[in-house]
């Protein structure tokens, strides 16, 4: 007797074919977000236009996902990045499976290379925060579905794209905008200075000399900004924030860095207070990414004064990142 074959071969999963409703022209996306350098302007520009679309009619995109699912994993805490990208991807007819990765780091318990060569046998797309960006880069190079880098210690581009949305809300000419990052030139600073320069408005880093933004993506956005139009400064000084349209700072000390008084101490003079507001004049909003940690980079009279978007800002991170996952994903 000979042993029964099967008569059917087995592909490779293929991504759902998704359908929108309606026709409508979305932005060409293609490839992973690591950084917002990622994107151009022009396209940073319809993917604001969507995400205001989704945001104002959410039942016209209930489908965009259907059948597809997105892992999220978590090296790091968070609150925004994971309610806004389970609650959106929900909105938007898919599934979120999310993996806490806090006490194991990628890497460890198997090769970086291995994760993505099994997520990308179940999953649409993959969301990691990690501590170290090389960790998302490397996942992105093994994995053959888009992969967004959803914080790492260099970027966080879904936050500057809910920035930029939150600007654009408060009556601001992108391109004509000029924004102040006051403190630690960290991964949010970084992420704000690629925006910025890719939609050729004005920014101008204020940071101590011994904690300013990597000269790296300083350099990178002034070969960027010769071609958008853009302005970027990096000062010490904090009274060049006058005139500006927004100040926006973060936390001095991030997700996975030692507490480090000398830092504290050094960043002391950049702290966000009313002072600081009425120098920058009586039009500028504050912006903080949160978590806020007030009495350090910012008093509890400006982030939760008159001036404050920084819920704004935790709102459209959900339309913002929608907005990517429509374009990137449906079609
Ligand atoms: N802004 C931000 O990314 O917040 P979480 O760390 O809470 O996700
Ligand atoms: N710079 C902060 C941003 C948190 C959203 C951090 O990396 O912890």
């Amino acid at each position: 007797m000979t042993a029964p074959t099967l008569t059917n071969s087995v592909p490779h999963r293929q991504p759902p074919r998704v359908e929108l409703a309606e026709t409508l022209e979305l932005p060409s996306v293609s490839g992973d977000l690591l950084c917002i350098g990622d994107l151009d302007g022009p396209t940073i520009i319809e993917m604001l236009d969507l995400a205001i679309e989704l945001k104002a009619d959410p039942a016209k995109f209930s489908n965009s996902l259907t059948g597809m699912s997105i892992a999220l994993i978590f090296e790091k805490p968070s609150l925004r990045t994971r309610a806004s990208l389970e609650v959106g991807i929900h909105r938007l007819g898919g599934q979120s499976v999310v993996f806490d990765q806090q006490d194991s780091p990628i890497g460890v318990r198997e090769s970086v290379h291995d994760l993505g060569r099994n997520l990308e046998r179940w999953f649409d797309a993959v969301a990691a925060r990690v501590h170290r960006h090389e960790v998302v880069e490397e996942l992105a190079s093994h994995c053959d579905v888009p992969v967004v880098n959803t914080l790492s210690d260099r970027h966080h581009p879904c936050q500057a794209l809910a920035d930029l949305l939150t600007l654009h809300e408060r009556g601001l000419v992108l391109a004509d905008s000029h924004i102040a990052f006051v403190g630690d030139g960290n991964n949010v600073c970084h992420s704000l200075i690629q925006a910025m320069v890719a939609v050729g408005g004005r920014i101008t880093v204020i940071s101590p000399d011994d904690h300013g933004p990597d000269p790296k993506v300083i350099d990178d956005a002034r070969i960027l900004a010769a071609r958008t139009g853009a302005e970027i400064v990096v000062t010490s000084d904090p009274d060049q924030v006058a005139g500006v349209d927004a100040i926006y700072t973060d936390s001095w000390i991030s997700m996975g860095e030692d507490q480090n008084p000398e830092k504290i101490a050094s960043l002391a003079r950049f702290r966000v207070d009313a002072a600081l507001m009425a120098t920058a004049g009586p039009k500028a909003i504050f912006m903080h990414c949160l978590p806020a940690h007030r009495g350090e980079e910012v008093t509890a009279e400006v982030i939760d004064g008159r001036a404050s978007v920084v819920f704004d800002q935790a709102e459209n991170r959900l339309h913002a990142q929608n907005a990517w996952l429509v374009a990137r994903l449906a079609r």
